[in-house]
């Protein structure tokens, strides 16, 4: 029997993983409950088979497995209000930024087993990059949240202290890719494309980039120095971008952002 699963917060992330969730087969549209103040906006997840309500209380109790994924300053007024259902032979899993696990734990006040998740918007085609850590979890429910998630996308498991760097690296690096990609858009935009042939032209090399350091394992460098020939165009103009600061100012972004919101 595969288990219940409540979402509670059917906001963008919440919806997302609903959705995949159906997509990948893992579990029946019967079996997941998704929960929101104003329902109105779930009719799409309802029209799928997927029970909508806005009573938390009942989705929790009728769950083996709770998936939090409201905004961080909610998380505290909505745990108190079902921490007495969340039994410890339920999984607890929060999607939330920057809630640590302790912090729920002094309001749930039982030892079931937790995990924070880290996803990022390509959860919603299946593509995520997701960043596990838990707490009070056997060897099986690390497993069945780990298989959740890989039908989701990508699975790494962490430290909680590493959370902030994997919000920065995975959830704010899709950010990162697509400015790079609309700079590489501009760029072929002036050297003859128009706007559309130049987007699908940078959107799938960039894809077929990450393709080749994810399905041969290798470093980026051995990638491309299979493409820079001596005194050809392509090392010239990378040479030309690391001169204006290019790795650098890509570096210096990611660790601005970190100092936002590390905690150490
Ligand atoms: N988006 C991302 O890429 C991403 C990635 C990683 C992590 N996160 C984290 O995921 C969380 C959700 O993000 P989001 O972008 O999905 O936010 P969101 O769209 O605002 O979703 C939050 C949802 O929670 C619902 N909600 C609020 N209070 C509730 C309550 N008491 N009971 C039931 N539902 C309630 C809200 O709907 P109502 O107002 O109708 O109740 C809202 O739809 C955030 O903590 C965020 O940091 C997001």
């Amino acid at each position: 029997m595969s288990k219940r699963i409540a979402i509670i917060g059917g906001g963008n992330l919440g919806s997302a993983i609903a959705e995949g969730l159906l997509k990948s087969k893992f579990i029946d549209a019967s079996k997941i409950i998704v929960t929101k103040r104003n329902t109105s906006t779930l009719h799409k997840l309802k029209e799928k088979g997927i029970e909508i309500t806005s009573d938390n209380n009942e989705a929790v109790k009728k769950s083996d497995v709770v998936i939090l994924a409201v905004k961080p300053f909610q998380v505290s007024e909505l745990l108190n209000g079902i921490k007495n259902d969340l039994t410890d032979k339920k999984i607890f899993i929060s999607v939330v930024t920057g809630v640590l696990i302790s912090d729920m734990k002094n309001i749930i006040e039982n030892d079931l087993p937790l995990f924070r998740a880290m996803p990022n918007t390509a959860i919603a085609i299946q593509q995520s990059m997701t960043c596990i850590c838990s707490n009070n979890a056997s060897e099986e429910n690390i497993q069945y949240v780990n298989d959740l998630f890989k039908n989701l996308g990508e699975v790494v498991t962490i430290d909680e202290k590493l959370m902030e760097a994997a919000t920065i690296l995975g959830a704010c690096g899709i950010a990162y890719a697509l400015r790079f990609i609309r700079a590489n858009i501009q760029g072929g935009i002036e050297i003859g494309f128009d706007a559309k042939i130049a987007s699908i032209i940078a959107a799938q090399t960039i894809k077929g980039s990450a393709e080749l350091l994810i399905q041969n394992g290798n470093h980026p460098e051995e990638e491309i120095d299979r493409v820079t020939t001596p005194k050809g165009c392509t090392i010239a103009g990378l040479n030309e971008m690391e001169h204006r600061g290019f790795s650098s100012s890509l570096i210096r972004g990611v660790v601005v952002s970190y100092k936002k919101i590390a905690k150490d």
